[in-house]
């Protein structure tokens, strides 16, 4: 049987940070306020279409933005999308840079991570807090980000024109306050390119519920003691008034496609 329309078994979520607590162009179609069995996420869920194609939408520190990184409730937001039939999900983080190439205003698609955070509620696999998750299991996490989706967003980004650099190992820290030149020194040395302070758990956490997911990092400044001067507010607050419309940009074309 011929099928005019095609089936669409994706529902794409998107996570925005700081800089992203609203997806402008989305047709808003409903708001759903989800309990969880660990709490309330950090808003309401939007639900709308971007481009006529269905999305959800979950400002990670609150809608205005209340919630610091090392106190959001992860697992409440990543179960609440999973519950609202998210099948995917592209977090949106805002990071440091420490490569050369990850200067700010630069948007990075990571390819893997390293998690320095502690004491956050990481894993749902915790105690019986909800019959379906009662058996403890040890997810593969060796690549931390689904290829997939990393592809779509780098193709987004060449058929928008945005520069977007496809590589980078994320380093997960606690936050709230900026790392000192030394650690970022470390960090380095571990292999890392990019900081940011929401990155995990929120991507095992998909991946413990078997959601898709991609990171897309917008670089606000360069990480403590790459450049000659500490990092301020403004200078964050330039560079994400510089990247985020192709942040945007490239959401759009990426949910279309
Ligand atoms: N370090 C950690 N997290 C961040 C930074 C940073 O320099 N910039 C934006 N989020």
């Amino acid at each position: 049987m011929a099928h005019d329309t095609p089936v669409n078994t994706t529902l794409i979520g998107i996570i925005g940070g700081t800089g992203l607590t609203e997806l402008e162009g989305l047709e808003i179609t409903g708001e759903q306020v989800i309990e969880t069995p660990w709490g309330m996420p950090s808003a309401p869920l939007v639900s709308g279409k971007l481009g006529g194609v269905p999305v959800v939408f979950l400002a990670r520190h609150g809608n205005p933005h209340r919630y610091p990184p090392h106190q959001v409730n992860y697992r409440a937001n990543i179960w609440a999308l999973k519950h609202a039939g998210a099948t995917a999900i592209v977090g949106v983080n805002a990071v440091g840079g420490i490569h050369a190439a990850m200067g700010p205003a630069q948007i990075v698609i990571p390819d893997q991570l390293i998690d320095y955070t502690w004491g956050r509620g990481h894993t749902f696999f915790e105690s019986v807090v909800d019959a379906e998750l009662e058996h403890v299991t040890h997810i593969d996490f060796t690549h931390p980000y689904t290829e997939t989706l990393r592809s779509a967003l780098q193709a987004a980004a060449q058929d928008e024109g945005v520069s977007c650099v496809d590589f980078g190992v994320y380093a997960a820290t606690q936050g709230p306050r900026l790392e000192t030149a030394a650690e970022v020194a470390r960090m380095e040395r571990d292999g890392c390119h990019l900081i940011g302070m929401t990155g995990m758990p929120e991507a095992a956490l998909a991946a413990e519920l078997e959601i898709d997911y991609a990171c897309l990092a917008l670089v606000v400044n360069w990480a403590a003691g790459k450049s000659d001067h500490i990092i301020t507010m403004d200078e964050i607050q330039a560079a994400i008034d510089e990247g985020m419309s192709g942040v945007r940009a490239m959401l759009a074309r990426f949910i279309a496609s």
